[in-house]
């Protein structure tokens, strides 16, 4: 097979640059043995950009990222930067890549591997077998609702932002849901917070009308936002799909992905809608994981997470659903033979390094090839 795909990398901050490393090693693997051509473009983002620029993400990364295939993305943030004004911060570089190129969509899956039982904090019974999918709204919320900032009011300092969604945000998440709902197991789990807020109780009715508009093949309920984060380490395996709102999912998301493991094993797919024009869906691919910077520079990041991002990426942006196939097994079979970066290491298994877990996936696609 062969293609022109324009993928744009962007390995940012902190642990971002040595997790991508493993990612590329995985596109060059690709490229010779698949035969599967990308154009890789490089370029900076977060902290790594203001350093350079001034600002956490340039009007021409902007331009490239508009025009790219798809986006694989490391990490942005670090404390070297705590002090820069909002605006220009490394998570700003991040929020603008999302809202800009409207990648509403955050898919978060959360999969227990079974030779990775052990690294979960959770007995066993609980986790094993575990998939579930996280859908975050990634473009509205609170994250980017007005007004927001700190303001007087009376001689009184306040600060605040604003929940805020309006009824498209919510049906055309929830449709994405159903969507993916019925490729999985027909469920979906609703999460807000209609006790309290008003814009929560406005998801739920939101929600509850795009269920009935065609969706009753798939099965919806609703939880509370609190319920939820207890239900997930109590009883994970009764979710499939839970779709939530930009905060909400925020929180979710990491309790879900330590139930995995690690937070290092955890890829994500932001995915906007096609563009009528080019018939381009733009998507931007990237591990939950944070910058890590305590052991950035250290070879000890788990770069699993990238590279399972990048299998997403094969699956959802290219279509390469074999080749994603592949690269999952190739990282199950790593993981079967006890392979472990630090963040997952378990007794009796072998510790490598960020480098050493890249080179395995490749010695096992290799084999699968
Ligand atoms: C995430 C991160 C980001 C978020 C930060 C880095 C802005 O925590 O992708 O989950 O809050 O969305
Ligand atoms: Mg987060």
């Amino acid at each position: 097979m062969s293609s022109n795909k324009n993928l744009l990398v962007l390995p940012g901050d902190g642990i971002g640059p040595e997790v991508i490393n493993e990612a590329k090693r995985i596109v060059d693997w690709m490229a010779e043995k698949r035969h599967f051509k990308f154009n890789i473009e490089e370029d900076l983002v977060g902290g790594a950009c203001y350093d350079v620029h001034g600002s956490a993400v340039t009007d021409a990364t902007m331009e490239k990222a508009k025009q790219a295939d798809a986006i694989l993305l490391g990490a942005v943030g670090g404390p070297k930067w705590d002090n820069v004004e909002r605006a220009a911060r490394p998570e700003a570089g991040l929020l603008r890549l999302r809202k800009d190129l409207d990648l509403f969509a955050n898919l978060r899956p959360a999969i227990v591997f079974d030779a990775l039982l052990d690294a979960s904090t959770l007995k066993p019974e609980v986790v094993k077998g575990l998939d579930i999918m996280i859908l975050r709204e990634l473009t509205a919320g609170v994250y980017f609702g007005e007004p927001r900032g700190v303001e007087v009011r009376d001689g009184v300092r306040y600060g605040l932002d604003t929940q805020i969604y309006s009824e498209p945000e919510i049906v055309r998440i929830m449709d994405v849901a159903f969507d993916m709902a019925r490729k999985r197991n027909g469920k979906v789990t609703s999460v807000e917070k209609a006790n309290v807020m008003e814009s929560g109780a406005f998801w739920r009715e939101v929600a509850t009308k795009t269920h009935q508009d065609g969706n009753t093949d798939v099965e919806l309920n609703h939880m509370y936002a609190d319920n939820c984060a207890m239900q997930l380490v109590r009883w994970p395996g009764q979710f499939d799909v839970i779709v939530t709102d930009n905060l909400f999912g925020d929180i979710l998301s990491d309790c879900a992905a330590m139930l995995t493991g690690s937070l290092g094993m955890l890829p994500s797919a932001s995915i906007g809608s096609r563009d009528e024009q080019t018939g381009r869906i733009p998507a931007m691919y990237e591990p939950v994981h944070g910058s890590a910077p305590d052991i950035a520079g250290e070879n000890k990041a788990n770069p699993l997470a990238t590279i399972l991002s990048f299998s997403m990426l094969l699956r959802y942006s290219f279509d390469l659903g074999e080749d994603a196939d592949m690269l999952d097994q190739a990282v199950e079979t790593v993981l079967g033979k006890g392979l472990r970066t630090p963040d997952i290491m378990t007794d009796g298994a072998q510790e490598v390094s960020t480098q050493g877990m890249g080179e395995a996936v490749v010695a096992e696609l290799d084999k699968l090839a």
